[in-house]
């Protein structure tokens, strides 16, 4: 048996911007204090938390152990809720990406990371954009192909005549809760549905560009600090994703919920399920709501770190066995 190699990544929430941005529009993410560990240890065979794995079954693992010319025992760890648009799957393969990176003797700058991690989900789910493996790997906060953006350059990805700039985002001091449906909705298939809308219809189209404008108008608005506008726009978003039919009643029954106590609120990430966010000074008030619906609220703080190797061997950082 090898030494442990752990890392972890953070899970995400998108201010505003998701499904426009897999057409190269612009969108607005912040890292969370939730995280994804990953510990990795050369083994005799492939295991997974304590189980025989045929790494080939799963298509994350399979590309990011494409290269391992031997066995490796794994154990994951996450305070992500899993499936929720919380970007526990970028996190995964970025933790993933870095901890079997070290275990062979490399060290990933931190855009190497981006990329191994990118490609996994590309490999897996055939679709998306690079935004929530960059938020993952980064940490903090991402802007995305925004006008006139503030923060430093990170790196630009191009994929299928797309391309998207990524810069990095302070994190503003406002509160936002999460509430998790509990509702698991994977990506891909909400990708899908909205690529074969946009297929088919002009209106699908605009509202895309509608989407577009009100994330360039919510960047500015959270340069300024203005919560007020920001949550406007939240809430706008909110009702232009529903129109694309990404949104379902569980996510609109915490939205409403949350809205009297809040600047504004919408789903995050892909919908279908999954999380909301509410942008609020009173998040108590907005946790109560949420729990009254029979949501899972999350009062996250927002810009922690990005992808790290940690020091605690796997005992001291709570992972399965
Ligand atoms: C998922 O967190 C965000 C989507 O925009 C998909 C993507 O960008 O890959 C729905």
């Amino acid at each position: 048996m090898g030494a442990w190699h752990t890392a972890s990544a953070p899970g995400k929430f998108v201010i505003l911007g998701e499904h426009s941005v897999v057409y190269g529009k612009p969108a607005v993410t912040l890292a969370v204090d939730l995280r994804m560990t990953v510990a990795v240890r050369r083994s005799g065979w492939n295991t997974m938390n304590g189980d025989r794995l045929d790494f080939r079954r799963q298509a994350h693992i399979r590309y990011l152990t494409r290269n391992l010319r031997h066995a490796v025992d794994m154990l994951t760890y996450s305070e992500i809720p899993v499936g929720s648009g919380m970007g526990s799957s970028a996190a995964l393969s970025a933790a993933m990406a870095m901890a079997l990176a070290s275990e062979s003797g490399e060290q990933l700058s931190e855009e190497q990371v981006m990329r191994e991690a990118y490609e996994a989900e590309y490999y897996a789910q055939g679709n998306g954009s690079p935004m929530d493996a960059s938020t993952c790997v980064h940490g903090g906060g991402v802007s995305i192909n925004m006008p006139e953006p503030d923060g430093e350059f990170l790196w630009k990805v191009e994929r299928n005549g797309r391309s998207w700039s990524f810069n990095d985002l302070k994190a503003p001091e406002m509160t936002f809760v999460i509430g998790n449906t509990g509702i698991r909705a994977p990506t891909g298939p909400q990708v899908d549905k909205v690529h074969r809308y946009m297929d088919r219809s002009h209106f699908a189209r605009e509202v895309i560009d509608d989407i577009a404008d009100v994330t360039v108008e919510g960047g500015k608005a959270l340069k300024n600090r203005d919560v007020e506008a920001l949550g406007r726009l939240m809430t706008k978003d909110h009702k232009l994703l529903s129109i694309l039919g990404v949104s379902c009643d569980a996510l609109n029954k915490l939205v409403n919920a949350s809205l009297p106590y809040s600047y504004g609120a919408k789903l995050t990430g892909s919908g279908g399920g999954g999380c909301m966010v509410a942008l609020t000074d009173r998040p108590e008030k907005v946790c109560e709501a949420i729990e009254s619906r029979g949501g899972t609220p999350y009062v996250v703080r927002t810009g922690g770190p990005g992808v790290m190797m940690e020091p605690n061997p796997p005992e001291r950082t709570g992972l399965r066995r």
